[in-house]
């Protein structure tokens, strides 16, 4: 459907954002190469991936909504729930829990104090629980902040990177 042809009243994403998605539009010559950096697009705007908004992505980039969907759906980093500012990732794979990944996670929770959905109630953070290897495995274990990762961790460095991630002192290389 042609952008003139959104219902008004429905939720629209901001015009900066629909001009990016027709930017990479222009920029694949196959589209269905412009979907993971257009869901990016998209969740920077709103912090998660709502079905409307997907098919305003599908829309914008002349494919079918189950094919953006079926994206939005497979990669982890991807939200279809409004999650925390900051997305954080314990990993869980074999190298990782050897060296005490699930008490790392477990006491994160609790520090957290995440709900079910992950998220805590500060809204700072979705705390993801069932990531398998982020490819650090010689650093386990190790956690991801939103694009940042930190190896070699335990609950009180764990816990120190948070606070700085919170105070909007984080990011950058790794632990
Ligand atoms: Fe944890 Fe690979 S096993 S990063």
């Amino acid at each position: 459907m042609p952008e003139s042809e959104v219902d008004a009243s429905s939720p629209a994403l901001a015009p900066d954002t629909l001009e990016r998605l027709r930017e990479l539009r222009s920029r694949y010559p196959v589209a269905r190469s412009a979907v993971l950096p257009a869901l990016w697009v998209v969740q920077d705007e709103l912090g998660y991936l709502p079905p409307w908004a997907e098919e305003v992505v599908a829309e914008q980039l002349g494919l079918l909504p189950g094919d953006v969907a079926a994206v939005a759906s497979f990669y982890s980093m991807y939200f279809n729930h409004q999650a925390g500012r900051h997305f954080v990732q314990v990993c869980l794979n074999v190298s990782c829990a050897l060296r005490g990944a699930d008490d790392l996670l477990a006491g994160l929770r609790e520090w957290l104090q995440v709900d079910e959905e992950g998220a805590s109630p500060d809204g700072a953070f979705t705390l993801e629980g069932t990531v398998e290897c982020l490819g650090a495995c010689g650093g386990g274990p190790m956690m991801q902040v939103d694009r940042y990762s930190y190896e070699d961790l335990n609950l009180d460095s764990a816990r120190e990177v948070l606070e700085r991630v919170r105070d909007g002192a984080g990011g950058g290389a790794g632990a």
